[in-house]
């Protein structure tokens, strides 16, 4: 993205948001160069809705009760995406599946972030504390958060970036997830900064980060 023209970043999310926030912070910063031009939630009452209308970024509300016609839901996301003139979508603790026709129209183009080492702790049903408790459960030495390529599956796209976290005898899902989530706020805005300064070559399942101009 050149100077005057900013990564446009349409972030999707259900809950609290603090992941949006982190990549908000990097951009007030002037540590990244992009624009969040929407938030989209499923949930009217979510975090992320109340801040993006704090900082009067445009907000939508689109659910399955709103638009129970699955194809009139992909709709009507595609056209937020489309009107919002979208570089790339963020999913920041989405809880619904990302219809075919918006992963067609914007591949390689969405990112997810998942609070665990993917393949590992992935898959349905595996989201917010299920997967620390799973960790934890299984027994786990390590655990970590991935930032990867969304296709049509759950979890299931290329990794971007993967970072480890130790798990101690004494964690609990909550402690667990308080430390990956650190991890997240950091790794999420990366992989943001990396498609910003256009350094992601795709090939296969490999994602290549190729070097910053300052490191050559
Ligand atoms: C994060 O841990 C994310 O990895 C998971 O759900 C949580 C969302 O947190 N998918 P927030 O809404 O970004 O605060």
């Amino acid at each position: 993205m050149s100077k005057d023209n900013p990564l446009r970043i349409t972030a999707l999310g259900s809950g609290r948001g603090s992941n949006i926030d982190a990549i908000y912070q990097e951009i007030q910063c002037g540590n990244l160069h992009a624009e969040i031009v929407g938030v989209i939630s499923n949930s009217s009452k979510s975090g992320v809705i109340k801040k993006a209308k704090e900082r009067s970024i445009a907000a939508f509300h689109i659910s399955s009760i709103k638009y129970p016609d699955p194809v009139a839901f992909e709709t009507m996301l595609l056209q937020v995406l489309d009107d919002l003139n979208t570089h790339l979508v963020v999913l920041a603790g989405y809880m619904k599946k990302v219809p075919n026709r918006v992963i067609q129209r914007y591949k390689n183009r969405i990112l997810n972030i998942h609070p665990a080492l993917l393949p590992a702790f992935g898959g349905k049903g595996l989201y917010g504390k299920y997967v620390h408790q799973a960790v934890l459960e299984y027994g786990a030495k390590v655990s970590g958060a991935t930032v990867h390529l969304v296709d049509i599956e759950y979890d299931t796209g290329p990794p971007i970036i993967q970072e480890c976290v130790p798990v101690y005898a004494e964690d609990t899902p909550d402690t667990l997830a308080a430390r990956v989530l650190k991890v997240e706020h950091r790794i999420l805005p990366q992989a943001v900064r990396f498609f910003a300064e256009n350094r992601i070559k795709i090939a296969g399942r490999k994602v290549v980060i190729t070097p910053s101009q300052t490191d050559v």
